[in-house]
């Protein structure tokens, strides 16, 4: 099965990123993204067998357990690539903790299955962006979009997709909730240390 792992956002910002879909939607080149697989990559693992699964639900859960919350904000948007022709256009996205959880995850995945299942997201480094639209046959670059939306980033899902004739189909294999007891626990056993003194 295909699997990444993803951030998916909430209705408000969903909202205000559709709007900006409007811009793109009066060609036929480019294809939007629908609402509701609207999402941020943390990271991509291409086709893993149906065996992983538990070792890659279990990842999720201890990097949630040791990664906070944090706020995420969108501010304008992009092309991959930036130059000649563009594949994708996105929104890039801000926040303390997308690097530290995606990095997380990349070290846990060659720790649990090794360095080859890094390579179905090939070697780029990790860009956090949300895909609005994808370019499909020849149509214009659009005038950027400045955003101000920030939302709080409270959970992470791991996701199949089935590829279909008509797009892919997104499923929700597990949500882990951003907890961060690494650092309540550094912190409970900094304050003890300080009451035992
Ligand atoms: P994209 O939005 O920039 O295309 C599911 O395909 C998700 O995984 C998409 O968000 C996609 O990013 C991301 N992804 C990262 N690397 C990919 C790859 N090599 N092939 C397909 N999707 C990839």
């Amino acid at each position: 099965m295909r699997l990444f792992y993803a951030i998916f956002l909430p209705e408000e910002v969903k909202r205000v990123l559709v709007e900006a879909q409007e811009r793109v939607a009066r060609y036929k080149g480019w294809k939007e993204v629908v609402p509701h697989h609207l999402h941020l990559t943390l990271l991509f693992l291409g086709e893993r067998p149906e065996e992983d699964l538990e070792d890659l639900l279990a990842l999720g859960h201890r990097m949630g357990r040791l990664h906070p919350p944090f706020t995420a904000r969108i501010r304008g948007t992009g092309y991959f690539p930036n130059e000649g022709t563009p594949r994708v256009w996105f929104a890039k996205a801000e926040g303390e903790g997308f690097l530290p959880l995606a990095e997380g995850l990349r070290e846990g995945v060659r720790e649990i299955l090794g360095e080859e299942a890094l390579l179905a997201g090939g070697n780029k480094p990790f860009k956090p962006h949300i895909t609005l639209a994808r370019r499909k046959a020849p149509a214009p670059r659009v005038p950027p979009v400045v955003f101000g939306v920030e939302w709080p980033v409270k959970e992470f899902a791991l996701v199949r997709s089935e590829l279909k004739p008509k797009g892919p189909v997104y499923t929700i294999l597990g949500k882990f909730p951003l907890r961060g007891d690494h650092g309540r626990e550094q912190e409970e056993s900094a304050r003890k240390r300080s009451q035992d003194h």
